[in-house]
């Protein structure tokens, strides 16, 4: 290669976790597409050791390396966004995976324009769903950024990747490859194939990392006071904690419970049906606790409304949409929800279970003068006949005229048959 040449190569932004994949994409990116290759290694919570990464990808051929702990930026911008919003894909996954992918592309696309790269690249590979949020969220963000997804391109299988790195002076970690593929953060842990591909079959208690198995769970149950203010927790058992400890605190009790399993038979983006395990501990408690909270503060039809915008909220998440008008918008609405959800629940972990035991609100819309059968009572039955008159009038009126009403007979339509 003459000096020119080399001078002229292009830069690409490679999303870099140390594994055998990305560390197989420097090589690939360099021959394949003649590009130098710039890592960035985003710490969102999973195990990650930043310094042996970053020498490792000087070692597989990197011109220049990042590294970021962004646990604290995951938690307050990405995470905190969605347990305001309860966001549960399908109802039951909290969408932990899907919510990191649009903060790394956020270090990528900040590394490309400091190192006025044209690419960025990331390992996913072609039936999964984290690609859809890595191209889309880097294409939202930038435009002009292209983006190079090496293992959608390469038709390697696990056997020729290991020899390809071999050949290229990458060390492979000698330990057996384990039959499951995890991604880990701070707001959980998900498990996919190996046995977990047969959805007949219960998932083996060897999958799990972070939660006992609720046969072996305490006896005891454990208690949790968590504190919210404006929607936001912010105190765990009387003591005020950045957000980001407040989960790596509550993964560790609830855990410790055996709460936050799920089993998922999920819908994937791209139309595939897969079936996901995860673990999410403290993202079982709190979403459970901060729903408990609204129930008590918001209005049925706010509540209800809510509910349907939840459900699009985490779709967009896991449809890697969080840098879309649509989330803006519907933060906006979610924003404006939360203004009173402050308060206290007390949460009750016990064998794979996390219960509401208490609850309380400075805006509860609870009145004990309305609810209560026993003395002290407020309301005013007598009220209740009118309304059930008045709300009851569209329904009783259209049973009145009706074929069923008794006694009568069916009105004739008045349409024009054809006749023969
Ligand atoms: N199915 C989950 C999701 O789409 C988890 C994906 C895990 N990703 C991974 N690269 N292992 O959010």
């Amino acid at each position: 290669m003459n000096e020119a040449l080399a001078v002229a190569r292009q830069k690409v932004v490679l999303a870099y976790s140390g594994g055998l994949d990305t560390s197989v994409a420097i090589p690939w990116l360099r021959e394949t597409k003649n590009l130098d290759v710039v890592t960035v290694t985003v710490d969102v919570g999973q195990p990650v050791d930043l310094d042996g990464v970053r020498a490792k990808a000087a070692e597989s051929g990197a011109v220049a390396s990042y590294v970021a702990d962004a646990r604290r930026e995951f938690a307050e911008e990405f995470v905190l966004p969605a347990l305001r919003a309860n966001a549960l894909y399908e109802g039951v996954y909290p969408v932990s995976t899907a919510l990191a992918r649009p903060l790394i592309a956020r270090h990528l696309v900040a590394a490309a324009r400091r190192e006025h790269a044209a690419y960025v690249a990331h390992g996913c590979t072609g039936k999964g769903n984290d690609q859809v949020r890595f191209d889309l969220s880097t294409t939202s963000l930038a435009p002009e950024l292209g983006v190079i997804a090496p293992a959608r391109e390469w038709k390697m299988n696990r056997d020729e990747e290991v020899a390809y790195a071999a050949a290229h002076g990458i060390p492979v970690a000698a330990t057996r490859a384990s039959p499951y593929s995890t991604d880990e953060n701070l707001w959980g842990r998900s498990i996919e194939c190996g046995i977990l591909e047969d959805p007949a079959v219960e998932p083996p208690e060897e999958v799990y990392a972070w939660t006992r198995s609720p046969l072996e769970a305490p006896e005891t149950p454990a208690y949790v006071r968590l504190e919210f203010e404006a929607g936001n927790p912010v105190a765990l058992d009387g003591v005020r904690l950045p957000f980001v400890d407040l989960i790596a605190r509550l993964n560790r009790v609830a855990g410790e419970h055996g709460v936050g399993r799920i089993d998922h038979l999920e819908s994937r983006v791209v139309g595939i049906k897969s079936r996901e395990v995860y673990e999410c501990p403290a993202a079982t408690v709190l979403v459970k606790a901060h729903q408990g909270l609204e129930a008590l503060i918001l209005p049925r039809d706010v509540l209800e409304f809510k509910r349907s915008v939840e459900l699009r909220y985490a779709s967009l998440i896991y449809d890697g949409l969080w840098f879309s008008p649509l989330k803006a918008a519907l933060d906006a609405f979610v924003t404006s929800t939360q203004e009173r959800i402050s308060g206290e629940v007390s949460m009750k972990l016990y064998k794979g279970s996390a219960q509401i035991a208490g609850r309380r609100s400075p805006y509860s819309l609870y009145q004990a003068g309305l609810a209560t059968y026993s003395s002290g009572d407020r309301f005013r039955p007598e009220m209740a006949e009118g309304f059930i008159y008045v709300w009851g009038l569209p329904a009783r009126t259209w049973a009145a005229i009706g074929p069923d009403a008794a006694g009568a007979e069916a009105p004739k339509p008045r349409v024009a048959r054809p006749h023969h």
